[in-house]
């Protein structure tokens, strides 16, 4: 535990220590054109990579044939690189060298570099119903588990979850501290959940471009560019791109790719499970204007 977040005590799977994240703490410096897409793992990252990616690239493309566009190769994690991993831990230095540069963190906001808050730069925070996030990080931690050990009982997760015991949570205190960040400096973060992606998906793209500084122009609203953007970053056309192949050694592309839906919990938690975690939350949330 770190400044009272979990976080992977040693390089395993996320190439990523406590010992890297101080030095990041420390030493990373943000530009004030960046964009940092800021979440709790399995709140849908994968999504807002994607979508991000395609608004703020979107010119880069725009002559390309569809076919050729990045997000129809690759997997977003391949496109938008996580702070924590991609460019403080081991693995390969992504390097695009396009304006505005993109970045992806779960970092919690008590351990963010000071640098990130006073740049003035642009943060999307997505967060997503706990008891989903608890159900989807069941089957991606089952789904990536070593073969050599047995699969985690769903009790256990649920006990060690609601304990705060997750990467990067609790889940109450990450939602928590950006949510009041995002009170204070509406300018610079934008507070978004995955439900309301969902119910309103070409709204919520419109509003993110707006926000970014990448707002939809009157003529591209009429040739349907918004609504080609949520089609190439929606489940469906994500899902089938990524069915083969890995993003990195264990961690194959379609583990980012389950259910997509709102509500799963109810398939997993029993009545006495969602009164637990529907108590802590509104405990954790009283006063604040989260529901869920
Ligand atoms: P489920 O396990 O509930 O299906 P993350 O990207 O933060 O790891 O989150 C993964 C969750 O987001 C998974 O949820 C996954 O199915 C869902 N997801 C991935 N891509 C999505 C998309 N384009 N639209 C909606 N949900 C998506």
């Amino acid at each position: 535990m770190y400044q009272g977040f979990w976080h992977f005590s040693h390089i395993s799977y996320d190439v990523f220590s406590v010992e890297a994240m101080m030095t990041m703490q420390n030493t990373f410096q943000a530009q004030p054109t960046d964009i940092y897409l800021i979440t709790l793992p399995k709140s849908g990252t994968t999504w807002i990579k994607a979508v991000t990616y395609a608004i703020v690239n979107r010119e880069r493309y725009k002559n390309s044939t569809l076919s050729s566009h990045p997000l129809l190769a690759y997997n977003p994690h391949k496109c938008v690189p996580f702070l924590e991993t991609e460019v403080f831990g081991k693995t390969s230095v992504y390097v695009d060298g396009c304006l505005p540069r993109l970045f992806a963190t779960h970092i919690p906001y008590t351990s963010l570099p000071q640098s990130i808050l006073d740049s003035g730069c642009r943060i999307v925070y997505m967060c997503r119903n706990p008891k989903d996030v608890l159900v989807s990080l069941f089957h991606f931690t089952n789904k990536l588990r070593d073969k050599s050990r047995c699969q985690m009982a769903f009790d256990e997760a649920f006990e060690m979850f609601s304990k705060g015991i997750m990467p990067y949570g609790p889940y109450w205190d990450h939602v928590k501290g950006y949510y009041n960040f995002s009170l204070e400096h509406q300018k610079n973060i934008l507070y978004l959940t995955y439900e309301d992606m969902k119910e309103d998906t070409v709204n919520r793209v419109k509003h993110i471009a707006e926000f970014l500084g990448y707002p939809f122009t009157k003529d591209e609203e009429a040739r349907g560019v918004v609504g080609e953007i949520v089609r190439l970053c929606g489940f469906k056309s994500l899902s089938e791109v990524n069915k083969h192949g890995d993003f990195r050694e264990g961690v194959p592309n379609d583990a980012f790719f389950r259910e997509g839906k709102v509500g799963d919990w109810r398939n997993h938690l029993t009545d006495e499970m969602t009164k637990v975690l529907t108590q802590i939350t509104e405990q954790k949330f009283h006063g604040m204007d989260i529901s869920f």
